[in-house]
C-alpha cells in the first residue's frame, strides 16, 4: 500500500521557523520519522512538499493514480483554499489532515479549516506526533 505526505507552505523552513510553535525538527528529519512509522505500519510512503497553491492541488490529482490515501498539511492554505478543498472532494482517495500545532488555539484566522470538510479527519497540535498519528488513521482507514 502506498502513503503519500503532502506538506505545505512554508513547511520547508521547518526548525528555523518559529521553533516555540512548530519545533526544531527539520523537515527532513521529520520525514525520517514519517518514513520509520510507515515502515513499521507496513506502508509504502513518499513525502513531498510545495509552497504553491496550485502545485498542491495537481499534487492531489496525481495522488489518485497512484496513491491509496493521503496525510496533508496545508499550512496557512487550510484557512482559505476552497481550491485545495475541492481537489480534495473530487479525488476519491482518504486524505486526513494534519497539523503540527494546535490550530484551534491559536489566532481566530488559524480556527477555521475550510479543507478539513473534504478530509476524513483531522490531527492537530501534537507536533510530529500529529503526522505519525494521521498516518495511523489513515492505515487504519484503508485497511477497514
Ligand atoms: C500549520 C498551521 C497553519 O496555521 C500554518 O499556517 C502553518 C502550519 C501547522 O502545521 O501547525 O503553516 O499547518
Amino acid at each position: 500500500m502506498r502513503v503519500l505526505v503532502l506538506h505545505g507552505p512554508n513547511l520547508n523552513l521547518l526548525g528555523e521557523r518559529d521553533p516555540g510553535v512548530y519545533g526544531k525538527q527539520t523537515l527532513d528529519q521529520l520525514n525520517e520519522t514519517i518514513a520509520r512509522e510507515a515502515s513499521a505500519a507496513g506502508v509504502e510512503v513518499r513525502c513531498e512538499q510545495y509552497n504553491g497553491e496550485g502545485q498542491i492541488v495537481d499534487a492531489l490529482h496525481a495522488a489518485r493514480k497512484t496513491y491509496a490515501g493521503v496525510v496533508l498539511n496545508p499550512g496557512a492554505y487550510a484557512h482559505y483554499s476552497y481550491a485545495i478543498a475541492d481537489a480534495i472532494a473530487a479525488i476519491g482517495i482518504p486524505v486526513v489532515e494534519v497539523h503540527l500545532s494546535n490550530v484551534a488555539g491559536r489566532e481566530a484566522f488559524r480556527r477555521t479549516s475550510v479543507t478539513a470538510a473534504a478530509c476524513r479527519g483531522v490531527v492537530s497540535g501534537f507536533g510530529a506526533a500529529s503526522y505519525r498519528l494521521a498516518l495511523r488513521a489513515l492505515v487504519e482507514i484503508l485497511g477497514a
